[in-house]
C-alpha cells in the first residue's frame, strides 16, 4: 500500500497538478495581493512578458531561457540606524549604492516591472541620494515599493518622487517595547513622521504614495498585534503588511537558535483568526506566515521568490533572493557580466525544483504544501 504521505508528495511534485493549485491559491488569496489598478497601465509588452513567464516559472516549473525578473531588488543601503533584534542591520558597515550605479540598473531592467530600492539589511533614506533614485525610477514608469523604519524620511521630499508604496515598519506602538525591539528606535519619531506623511498626501489630495503598515510578529510582540492594528486605523494607513520572523542559521544564528521565531500551529491559528476578524471588517490585510506548515496569503508550493525576482547588492553583486545573501549564492556581477548572470539565473531557477539548492538549506520557504 502507498502510504497517503507518498500520495502527497507525488501530487506535489508533479508540475502541472501543482502547478493548478497554486494558481487557484493565487485567486483565492487576489485581494491580498493590492496591486491598485493603475499599476497595470506601467506594464509595456516586454514587462506583461516577463510578468506572464515569471507567473508560469513559479507555478509550474518551466523556465524561458530569455525571461527577465519581474521584481528588482536593488540594495541603496547596506547597514542601519537601528539596530532591530530581528535584522541586526545596525551592525554592519554601513555601504551606499551612487545614483549612477542605480541609474545603470534600473536602465539594464527597464523591463522589469516592480522595484524594491532597499534590501533586507539596510535602511534606504540613509542615502542622501534616494530621492533622486526614487524620482529617476519613477519617470522610468516602475511600480516602487519602498520600506522604512521612518526615522529619517523627508515626508514632503518623497511625496514628490512619484513613489508607488512607502511601508512604514513599526512592530510595536508601546515606546518602549518599541525601542527594546526596534533597537535605537524612537517610536514617537516615527508615529510623527508616519502622521505627517499621511496628513500632507491626504491635505494635497494625492492617491499615491499608498502608505502600509509593516509589522513583524515574535515572541516580544505577540501579544501586541491587535493594538498595532488599531493604530494603524487611527493613523490612517491603507493596508496592513504582518509577518511573522524569519531568522537562518547563517544570517542571524543566535535568533534562530533561540525558541523565538518558532511558532506553533497553535500560535498561528490565533494570528489568523484575529487578522480574519479584522480582514472581515473590511481591512486590507497581507498576512504572511515565515513557517513552513502554513501559507497564510503568502505562497503555495515551491518558493516564487527567486522565479519572480532578482536581488542586486550594494556593488552590483546579484543573488537568487535578499534572504539569505551568502557569498556563494552569487549570479555574478552585473556590471560586469549581466548576461553571465542571466545564464545563472536560468541555470539555477531549472534546477531549482528538482534539488532544493545549497542556498535554501533550513529556509522554511522552499515549499509550502
Ligand atoms: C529589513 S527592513 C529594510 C527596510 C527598513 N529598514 C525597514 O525597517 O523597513 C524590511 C522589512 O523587513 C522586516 N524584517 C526585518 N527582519 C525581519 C525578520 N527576521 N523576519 C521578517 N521580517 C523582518 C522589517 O521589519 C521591515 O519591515
Ligand atoms: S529592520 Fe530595517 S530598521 Fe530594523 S535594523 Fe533592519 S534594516 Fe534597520
Ligand atoms: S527558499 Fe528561501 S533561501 Fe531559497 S530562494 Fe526562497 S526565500 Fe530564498
Amino acid at each position: 500500500m502507498i502510504s497517503s504521505r507518498v500520495i502527497d508528495r507525488i501530487k506535489n511534485n508533479i508540475g502541472v497538478v501543482r502547478g493548478i493549485k497554486d494558481v487557484l491559491f493565487d485567486i483565492k488569496t487576489f485581494r491580498t495581493k493590492f496591486y491598485p489598478l493603475y499599476s497595470f497601465s506601467k506594464l509595456t509588452p516586454q514587462r506583461l512578458k516577463n510578468f506572464a513567464l515569471g507567473y508560469i516559472a513559479k507555478s509550474f516549473g518551466i523556465v524561458a531561457q530569455n525571461m527577465r525578473p519581474r521584481t528588482l531588488f536593488v540594495e541603496t543601503v547596506k547597514g542601519c540606524n537601528f539596530n532591530c533584534i530581528m535584522c541586526r542591520a545596525g551592525r554592519l558597515p554601513k555601504e551606499y549604492m551612487g545614483f549612477d550605479s542605480f541609474k545603470r540598473i534600473v536602465d539594464m531592467f527597464q523591463d522589469s516591472f516592480i522595484l524594491y530600492p532597499y534590501s533586507d539589511r539596510g535602511e534606504p533614506f540613509l542615502n542622501r541620494e534616494i530621492y533622486k533614485m526614487l524620482n529617476y525610477a519613477s519617470l522610468k514608469n516602475f511600480y516602487i515599493i519602498v520600506s522604512s523604519n521612518f526615522s529619517v524620511i523627508d515626508a514632503e521630499r518623497v511625496l514628490g518622487t512619484g513613489v508607488d508604496e512607502i511601508v512604514a515598519s513599526i512592530d510595536s506602538v508601546n515606546p518602549d517595547r518599541f525601542g527594546k525591539i526596534r533597537e535605537n528606535g524612537n517610536f514617537n519619531i516615527v508615529a510623527r513622521n508616519l502622521r505627517k506623511l499621511i496628513k500632507l498626501r491626504r491635505e494635497r489630495g494625492y492617491k499615491k504614495p499608498i502608505v502600509p503598515l509593516r509589522m513583524v510578529v515574535m515572541k516580544e510582540n505577540f501579544d501586541e498585534v491587535e493594538d498595532v492594528i488599531k493604530f494603524g486605523i487611527e493613523v490612517g494607513v491603507d493596508r496592513f503588511y504582518i509577518d511573522t520572523v524569519y531568522a537562518s542559521d547563517w544570517g542571524l544564528p543566535e535568533f534562530a537558535n533561540s525558541d523565538n521565531p518558532k511558532f506553533s500551529r497553535d500560535d498561528i491559528g490565533k494570528l489568523k483568526t484575529l487578522i480574519q476578524k479584522y480582514k472581515n471588517r473590511g481591512l486590507k490585510i497581507r498576512f504572511v506566515p515565515n513557517v513552513s506548515f502554513e501559507k497564510g496569503d503568502s505562497f503555495s508550493g515551491y518558493c516564487h521568490v527567486p522565479f519572480l525576482s532578482l536581488f542586486i547588492d550594494v556593488h552590483g553583486n546579484a543573488f537568487p533572493c535578499c534572504i539569505q545573501v551568502k557569498p556563494d549564492s552569487i549570479f555574478g556581477n552585473v556590471f560586469e557580466d549581466l548576461e553571465g548572470v542571466m545564464r545563472k539565473r536560468y541555470e539555477f531557477l531549472k534546477s531549482f525544483r528538482k534539488k532544493r539548492p545549497d542556498l535554501c538549506e533550513g529556509c522554511p520557504l522552499y515549499f509550502k504544501p
